[in-house]
């Protein structure tokens, strides 16, 4: 018997990560600037690595609770008031998870059953549709517009309800576009959300990272909180990518459920990581601020410099993804990808692997300094000129 049959079937239908495929590339190349990973260029702030050291050094070197250490969960619920105004019971609301991805994974098969629908609004993060899909559900998929600088319309969500729809994944600021949803926007989709009595994931891991507007947390929406799982973490504003802990509040009843899951497929989140992410939220705020500075200087001359190249790109209002479009070059966005790493080695990520509707886009990640955005994009300029 082939290896690869004994493969489910579940799993071998899933394809792999269209962004992988261009790291792997460009790792065999010299000279390359990555604008294709979406994590940040900065190492985590030297007093949250140090109190790690400082955890071992003491001996905590064994699990923690399931649910993470209680003083962290404080210290989220604490930052979730402070932040949000929204009160989460750090006994039995909140669960540390590994990384946000972890999160995304215990809410989805802590609520699925096989053949359920859950709607998932693209472009969107490349984890949602396999996950949903291992989770034993059916990923509904809507497609938001540039026109639209594409935020989810209250009506796109009535059309894609059937009996069998259960949840609605959000991410506010999105991957990959970077489109902010203001209070009136994730107002109006609350009123269509409740109508159907439907469950919300809200994935917020790019929350710290909004440059313009206020940022509004979904479940603080009136009567949205009893029915939304909230999903973040340390990865992106906290740059603690490789630490891989995040966090996920939400109805008692649910969490339990998740809670359920991880106790018996992880345990808990490292706890070296916990005592790390207990010092990023303690004394971390200084840090978060000045790499906020950061992102937000780059955003500024990303968004204008690809404007110049005649690569029409909107201001996005959070994240650290510019999402222009490359339409005028004639190219579809992965012989752009491809042809650009070849030619001028700056990888991009093709719009396409985040849905239907991001071909024609690529994803630019300005989480790398200004120096090597300013070359990425005079590369990209000599590039676009041979062909329009
Ligand atoms: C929207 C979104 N959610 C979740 C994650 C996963 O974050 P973590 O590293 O905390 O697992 C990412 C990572 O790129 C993301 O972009």
């Amino acid at each position: 018997m082939s290896q690869v049959s004994y493969i489910s079937k579940q799993v071998a239908d899933l394809k792999p990560s269209g962004i992988r495929r261009f790291f792997d590339l460009a790792a065999q190349m010299e000279d390359v600037i990555s604008l294709g990973v979406g994590e940040p260029d900065f190492v985590t702030p030297w007093n949250v690595i140090e109190q790690s050291f400082h955890s071992l050094e003491q001996g905590y070197t064994s699990y923690t609770e399931n649910a993470g250490m209680m003083e962290l969960r404080k210290e989220i619920s604490k930052y979730l008031i402070g932040n949000y105004h929204l009160t989460y019971d750090p006994s039995d609301q909140l669960i540390v998870s590994v990384g946000a991805s972890q999160a995304i994974d215990l809410a989805l098969r802590a609520v699925i059953d096989p053949g359920d629908e859950v709607i998932i609004v693209e472009p969107s993060f490349v984890a949602y549709v396999p996950t949903v899909r291992l989770a034993g559900g059916i990923p509904v998929t809507i497609q938001t517009e540039a026109e639209d600088e594409f935020k989810l319309k209250p009506e796109q969500i009535e059309e894609a309800i059937t009996p069998k729809t259960k949840a609605i994944i959000l991410c506010n600021p999105n991957n990959p576009t970077g489109t902010l949803l203001l209070q009136e926007e994730l107002e109006q989709l609350a009123t269509v959300i409740k109508k159907h009595d439907l469950l919300v994931l809200s994935d917020e891991i790019y929350a710290e990272l909004t440059y313009d507007d206020a940022y509004t947390s979904f479940p603080s929406i009136p009567n949205m909180k009893e029915r939304t799982i909230l999903i973040s973490g340390f990865s992106k504003a906290f740059a603690m990518t490789g630490w891989r802990l995040g966090y996920a509040a939400g109805p008692t009843e649910i969490i339990a459920a998740m809670v359920k899951i991880h106790q018996y497929t992880m345990m808990c989140a490292p706890t070296m990581a916990q005592h790390a992410a207990l010092e990023a939220m303690k004394n971390g705020r200084q840090s978060v601020q000045s790499m906020f500075e950061s992102y937000k200087q780059r955003r500024n001359f990303i968004v204008s410099s690809l404007n110049e190249i005649g690569l029409q790109c909107p201001n996005p209002g959070g994240a650290f993804y510019a999402f222009p479009s490359i339409k005028a070059t004639g190219l579809t966005s992965a012989e752009f990808a491809e042809q650009l790493l070849q030619e001028e080695q700056v990888a991009v990520v093709p719009g396409s692997v985040f849905g239907a509707n991001g071909e024609g886009y690529i994803r630019c990640s300005y989480a790398t300094s200004l120096k090597q955005l300013d070359e990425a994009l005079n590369r990209m300029k000599r590039f676009v000129q041979k062909r329009m």
